[in-house]
């Protein structure tokens, strides 16, 4: 069955080109992927996004019409009214865990902000504020859109038993994880480091997560002992429920709903054209998702893909991609392991840029480029947003950290956005 009010008809592979429909349930990687080849990215085929007609209280129902998930669940007879009722059920399920579901999140233009970088009062430092958000960052929206393809799969009949869920992650992505899990009943698998706290493990095991700690074993090849047992885990049938999008790729489809979100909220503010967009960038998969949106939703706004000096992947990679029209065909070359990262960002800290094609084609189809900030810049940047008023950790504010890095070049008139995210714990 084919709904053409639905935008989104497929995915593609930036690597080998593979082509998955829509309908396929459990399409999370390449179908070319394979461990030792894992260097694939599905990313989402889509026509022209249609704008909603009017915002509804929930985000992932004002934009039904352009989500994957829903293209997924409308190509099974699924209708419009029962997927609306499945974002609602999970959403009043996620409140009784975390008091908040997925609403707009705030944008605002913060005066302090604007007032510390002598931004005129035409311009200013505008501020997604994700840390009152699912989970208190944005990694919820990603894993979102994974569980309402999961939930609607199995209500379609075509996921006949639940898999566990399975992330590495020891950070905000796993918070968002086991909230939604507890929220859904789903059995989830956290993969962590020893060197995790006692109280993050503290917190997973109240939301019910399981959480292993991952040792390195004798006879591990090279890398994270929690992604090897993450990887093991999904190599035995469990769900990637992870923001990363060559491992899944449906994390990029919720993700883009913070984009999409931030050109409805600057039309209602009256700004015409944003300037330039600034995103901390560690997997990449959030700058992949929210650059995208913007350049479907508000036209190209520049993209600046923020690193810190002790671990900018991202950047070299883009340096050495430079005039090369497809560098997913040369990730191997281009994008390599970043030698003992170190950062009081320590969010961003991902060795490798793992959704680094997305990121490159969002930064490069709207003009802008990566930035480096400073050791320096991200501690000063830390310590502006909170007095603006930000609880966000030095993770939350490292774009701020890069608008700091770049403001030389910004215009006094500009409106620059930031996302704040990741509340502090
Ligand atoms: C608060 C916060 N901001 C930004 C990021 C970066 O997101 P990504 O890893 O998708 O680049 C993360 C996640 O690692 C995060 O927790
Ligand atoms: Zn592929």
């Amino acid at each position: 069955m084919n709904d053409t009010s639905m935008t989104v008809t497929g995915w593609r592979c930036a690597t080998c080109g593979s082509e998955v429909p829509i309908a396929t349930p459990m399409a999370f990687r390449c179908p070319n992927a394979t461990a030792n080849d894992p260097r694939h990215v599905m990313q989402i085929v889509s026509g022209p996004r249609v704008n909603p007609l009017e915002r509804q209280a929930n985000t992932f129902i004002t934009d039904d019409q352009n989500l994957a998930w829903a293209a997924f669940a409308a190509a099974h007879g699924m209708d419009r009214a029962r997927r609306d009722e499945l974002v609602e059920e999970l959403d009043k399920a996620i409140r009784a865990v975390d008091h908040v579901g997925f609403t707009a999140t705030p944008f605002e233009r913060s005066v302090e902000l604007s007032n510390e970088l002598e931004m005129s009062s035409r311009g200013g430092i505008w501020v997604k504020d994700e840390t009152g958000g699912v989970g208190g960052s944005q990694k919820a929206r990603f894993l979102f859109s994974i569980l309402l393809h999961l939930r609607a799969a199995e209500e379609l009949g075509l996921l006949a038993e639940r898999p566990p869920l399975a992330i590495a992650s020891c950070g905000n992505a796993a918070l968002a994880a086991a909230t939604l899990a507890k929220a859904a009943e789903w059995p989830l698998d956290v993969y962590v480091p020893t060197w995790m706290s006692d109280g993050f493990g503290r917190r997973l095991d109240e939301l019910g997560a399981r959480v292993h700690r991952s040792e390195r074993r004798s006879d591990d090849p090279p890398g994270d002992p929690a992604m090897l047992r993450f990887r093991d885990a999904v190599g035995e049938g469990a769900v990637p429920f992870t923001v990363q999008g060559p491992e899944n790729a449906l994390c990029l489809d919720g993700g883009r709903t913070l984009g999409w979100e931030v050109c409805a909220q600057a039309s209602a503010h009256g700004i015409e054209q944003l300037d330039r967009m600034f995103i901390q960038v560690g997997g990449g998969a959030f700058a992949a998702a929210v650059g995208a949106a913007m350049n479907d939703a508000c036209g190209p706004v520049p993209l600046f893909a923020v690193q810190t000096e002790g671990c900018a992947p991202f950047e070299r990679a883009w340096r050495r991609a430079d005039g090369i029209e497809h560098p997913a065909t040369r990730w191997a070359d281009l994008m390599t392991v970043w030698d003992e990262p170190a950062s009081l960002a320590d969010g961003i800290l991902d060795d490798e840029t793992y959704d680094w094609i997305g990121v490159l084609e969002a930064v490069r189809s709207s003009g802008g480029r990566p930035v480096i900030a400073s050791e320096q810049q991200v501690i000063a940047a830390h310590q502006l947003a909170h007095r603006a008023g930000f609880d966000a950790s030095a993770t939350g504010t490292a774009g701020l950290a890069g608008v700091l890095a770049a403001r030389d070049e910004i215009g006094d008139d500009e409106h620059v956005v930031v996302v704040m995210s990741g509340v502090t714990r």
